[in-house]
């Protein structure tokens, strides 16, 4: 038991510091290291969170039930937990923990909340669209291989864009489910092919939580025009990026911090389309991130 001692005037003095301690201690039985070695960490940064801003009785309850409201606007279409997490910078860094780059290998950003599943499978060169649009077309092509550029044959390429309203299909009943969105096989030689039309810049959901945190901060919630690609190979860490269109004015302030500039691309007109020819790179499943993080762990136990 912690008996609750203050730092008696002296603002030097930590607060209370043995009860950080006592809960902490009362993990030791815990069955899972890891677990108790993210949960130390946990207690630890928000008990010197709580101390270091001297949160009130007033604050702390705003932040539990923004959590709440946060948590009850949560269903199979609309997931707020990740749209915090994207707008904190949360999921880029986890992505820059988790994603294994290098030579040949192709740069990774956040998945978002609209990925809807495997879709119809297109053969190369057929349209994503459902139905028409006002639009640019545009034809999307290159080749997955592996760092060594040598081509992956078969590898499932999934891509999924915003309609010209700024919207996804799941998030408007009016476009047909599965618009925009498709599933392709690269051939022999590793090559892909679609045909699509210009992205358009949006703005992610904004009527919620996450929406109200954004207008506190002073943010806007638009993301560049872009198309995501989840690109997945037996063998294979599976990509999960975007392609960024090279212009949009909200490149430099992503909403939630997902552009790399390897990742921006510029569509040339051929034969009167726009174009765009872009390899990706996959690593091989046996490179993980899990020795580099290993590796620090001892670097830190060291010291
Ligand atoms: C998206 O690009 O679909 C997205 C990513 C993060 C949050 C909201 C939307
Ligand atoms: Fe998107």
């Amino acid at each position: 038991m912690t008996s609750i001692v203050a730092n008696n005037g002296d603002p030097k003095r930590e607060i209370f510091p043995e009860l950080t301690r006592d809960v902490i201690d009362r993990m030791k039985d815990s069955e899972s290291p890891r677990l108790r070695e993210i949960l130390e960490l946990v207690v630890s940064h928000v008990h010197a969170i709580v101390r270091e801003a001297k949160i009130t009785h007033d604050e702390w309850w705003q932040t539990i039930d923004f959590l709440t409201r946060a948590g009850k606007m949560c269903s199979d279409s609309r997931q707020e937990f990740i749209l915090l997490s994207d707008i904190l910078g949360i999921s880029m860094l986890v992505d820059a923990i988790d994603h294994v780059g290098g030579p040949g290998l192709s740069e990774s950003t956040v998945l978002g909340p609209f990925y809807a599943g495997q879709q119809r499978e297109l053969a190369a060169g057929e349209s994503i669209l459902l139905r028409e649009e006002e639009s640019d077309p545009l034809e999307m092509r290159g080749r997955v291989t592996d760092s060594q550029g040598r081509p992956i044959a078969n590898a499932l390429v999934e891509v999924w864009q915003t309609a010209p309203n700024q919207l996804y299909d799941v998030q408007d009943e009016n476009q047909p489910d599965g618009h925009l969105r498709g599933s392709l096989r690269t051939d022999a030689a590793g090559a892909y092919r679609f045909r699509t039309i210009m992205p358009v810049s949006y703005p992610i959901p904004n009527d919620g939580p996450a929406g109200q945190l954004l207008a506190a901060m002073g943010r806007h919630p638009f993301r560049p025009a872009h198309i995501h690609f989840m690109i997945s190979a037996p063998g294979y860490r599976t990509l999960v990026t975007h392609l960024f269109l090279d212009g949009d004015k909200y490149l430099e302030s992503d909403a939630v911090f997902g552009v790399k500039p390897s990742l921006i691309i510029r569509p040339r007109l051929i034969e009167g389309i726009n174009a765009v020819e872009y390899d990706f790179g996959l690593a091989d499943e046996r490179e993980s991130t899990r020795g580099q993080v290993e590796e620090l762990r001892r670097q830190r136990r060291e010291v």
